[in-house]
C-alpha cells in the first residue's frame, strides 16, 4: 500500500503523442489503489479514446461532451474540489499557456481553474516549443503559483529531432505524485537517511568482496519515508534499482565511503539497511592480480563499524534522534539481534531471518521481528519489503513524536 491508496486523482490528458503513456499512468495509479477520473481534451481524444482509460480505471472518462450534459454546470467544479490532486500528463504547450493565463475553454482547463487541490503537470512538446520564451514564461508563472512541474526529459522527439520536451515516463510521474502527496504525511518536515545495498571492498582494480544485498529493502524504506513526507537522503551502493523520485542520492561503494558520507550528515532518523562489510582486504593490489602468479593469499582486516562510529554508545555528538539497524542472521536470530541493538546503541533493530528462502537478500518479501530499545518486540508476518518498510516508517514516526 502506497500513499496513493484511497486517493482521488484527476488525470488530464491533452493532445500529444505522449497521450499513450497516460494510459499506463492511469493503470499504475489504479493498481496503487487510487480512484482515477480521467478528463480528455478534444486534442487528447485524437490520440487515445475514453474507452482506453475506462478499461484501465474501471470508471468513465470525461470529455468535452460532458460540458453540455445535465450535470455540466457542476461537473468541473465538483471534479476539481473532490480530488486530492490534478495531474495533467501529457501537458501540451497550449494547455500550459491556457493554465498560465486562466483560459478555461474546455472541461480540463475549466476544472483546473476551479480546482482547489495541488496541480502537477508533465509537459510534452517539441524541443523548440519548450524552449520558446512564451512557454518558458508560462512555466515560470505556473511554478510561481505552486504548480508542480515534472519533466520534460531530453531525448528523441516526435518531430524526429532530439532535445528537451519528452514527457517523463509514467513510473517517474507516479513518483512525483507520491512525493507531492507525502507532503502532509507523518514525517513531513523530518529528515531521514537510509543506507541500501551491499558494500564492495576492492581486492584489486577488477575484483571486489561483496554480498547478496540487492538494495530492495533499503529502496523500499526510502520510498516509504518519502510517502510519509520526509526529506530523504539515500546512501546507496551500486544496484539495478531505480531510486525513488524525491530522494537525494549519494553513491558509495565501500564501507569507508558509506561511513564518510554519514560523517557529514545529521538527521531526524538514520536507517542502516545496507549490508555493510565486517571485513575487508588489508591491502588492495594496485594492478590486476595475475593468474600466472599463483593463488593470492588475501589478508583481511576489520572494516569500521559504521553504526558504532556515528551513533553508538559513547559517541558524544548525537546527530540522529532515532537510529534503526537491521540484523541479517542465519542462526540465533533474536539473541544476535538483541546484542546488536545494545552494542550499536540503536532505538530499533529489524531482525532478519536470512535462513528462510522468502526473506532477506534479493527476494521481494521479508520476515522481520522488530526489537525496540525499551525491551518490547513485534513479530511481523511474511510481507512484501514495501509493507515491511511502511511498518518500520510508522515506528520511526512514533519514536520521533
Ligand atoms: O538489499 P536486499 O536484497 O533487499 O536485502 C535486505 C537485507 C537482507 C540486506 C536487509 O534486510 C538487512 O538485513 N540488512 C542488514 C544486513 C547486515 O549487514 O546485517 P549485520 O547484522 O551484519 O549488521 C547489523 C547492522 O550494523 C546493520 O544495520 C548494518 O547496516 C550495520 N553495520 C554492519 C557492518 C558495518 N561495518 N557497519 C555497520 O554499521
Amino acid at each position: 500500500m502506497s500513499n496513493l491508496s484511497g486517493k482521488h486523482i484527476l488525470l488530464g490528458v491533452t493532445g500529444s503523442i505522449a497521450a499513450y503513456k497516460a494510459a499506463d499512468l492511469a493503470s499504475k495509479l489504479t493498481q496503487a489503489g487510487a480512484q482515477v477520473d480521467v478528463i480528455l481534451t478534444g486534442a487528447g481524444e485524437q490520440f487515445v479514446t475514453p474507452l482506453t482509460f475506462q478499461s484501465v480505471t474501471g470508471r468513465r472518462a470525461y470529455t468535452d461532451q460532458d460540458l453540455w450534459g445535465n450535470e455540466a454546470h457542476i461537473m468541473h467544479v465538483s471534479l476539481g474540489k473532490t480530488a486530492d490532486m490534478l495531474v495533467i500528463a501529457p501537458c501540451t504547450a497550449s494547455t500550459m499557456a491556457k493554465l498560465a493565463h486562466g483560459i478555461a475553454d474546455n472541461l480540463l482547463t475549466l476544472t483546473a481553474l476551479a480546482a482547489t487541490c495541488p496541480i502537477l503537470i508533465a509537459p510534452a512538446m517539441d524541443g523548440g516549443m519548450f524552449d520558446h520564451p512564451a512557454t518558458q514564461e508560462n512555466l515560470k508563472t505556473l511554478q510561481s503559483r505552486s504548480v508542480l512541474v515534472a519533466g520534460p526529459a531530453a531525448g528523441h522527439l516526435a518531430s524526429g529531432l532530439s532535445g528537451v520536451g519528452r514527457m517523463i515516463e509514467p513510473a517517474e510521474v507516479l513518483g512525483h505524485i507520491r512525493a507531492a502527496l507525502g507532503k502532509k504525511g507523518k514525517l513531513a518536515g523530518k529528515k531521514v537517511i537510509v543506507t541500501a545495498g551491499g558494500t564492495q571492498e576492492a581486492l584489486d582494480p577488477v575484483r571486489v568482496i561483496t554480498n547478496h544485498s540487492s538494495g530492495k529493502q533499503g529502496y523500499a524504506l526510502a520510498q516509504a519515508a518519502i510517502d510519509a513526507g520526509a526529506d530523504v537522503t539515500l546512501i546507496t551502493t551500486p544496484t539495478a534499482l531505480t531510486p525513488p523520485v524525491g530522494a537525494k542520492i549519494v553513491n558509495v561503494k565501500s564501507v569507508q565511503e558509506m561511513l564518510g558520507a554519514l560523517l557529514n550528515e545529521s538527521a531526524d532518523a538514520l536507517v542502516m539497511t545496507a549490508a555493510a562489510a565486517d571485513f575487508r582486504p588489508k591491502n588492495v593490489a594496485k594492478e590486476k592480480m595475475k593468474k600466472r602468479d599463483g593463488i593470492p593469499q588475501i589478508e583481511l582486516e576489520a572494516a569500521p563499524d559504521i553504526l558504532k562510529t556515528v551513533a553508538g554508545p559513547g559517541v558524544e555528538q548525537k546527530r540522529f534522534n532515532v537510529v534503526v539497524g537491521f540484523a541479517a542472521e542465519s542462526q540465533a536470530l533474536l539473541e544476535n539481534a538483541s546484542e546488536k541493538l545494545k552494542s550499536k546503541g540503536l532505538d530499533l533493530i529489524a531482525a532478519n531471518d536470512i535462513s528462510a528462502t522468502d526473506a532477506g537478500f534479493a527476494v521481494e518479501t521479508n520476515r522481520i521481528t522488530l526489537l525496540f530499545a525499551d525491551g518490547t518486540k513485534e513479530n511481523l508476518p511474511l510481507m512484501s519489503k514495501t509493507e515491511a518498510a511502511e511498518k518500520i516508517t510508522e515506528h520511526i514516526a512514533r519514536l520521533l513524536e
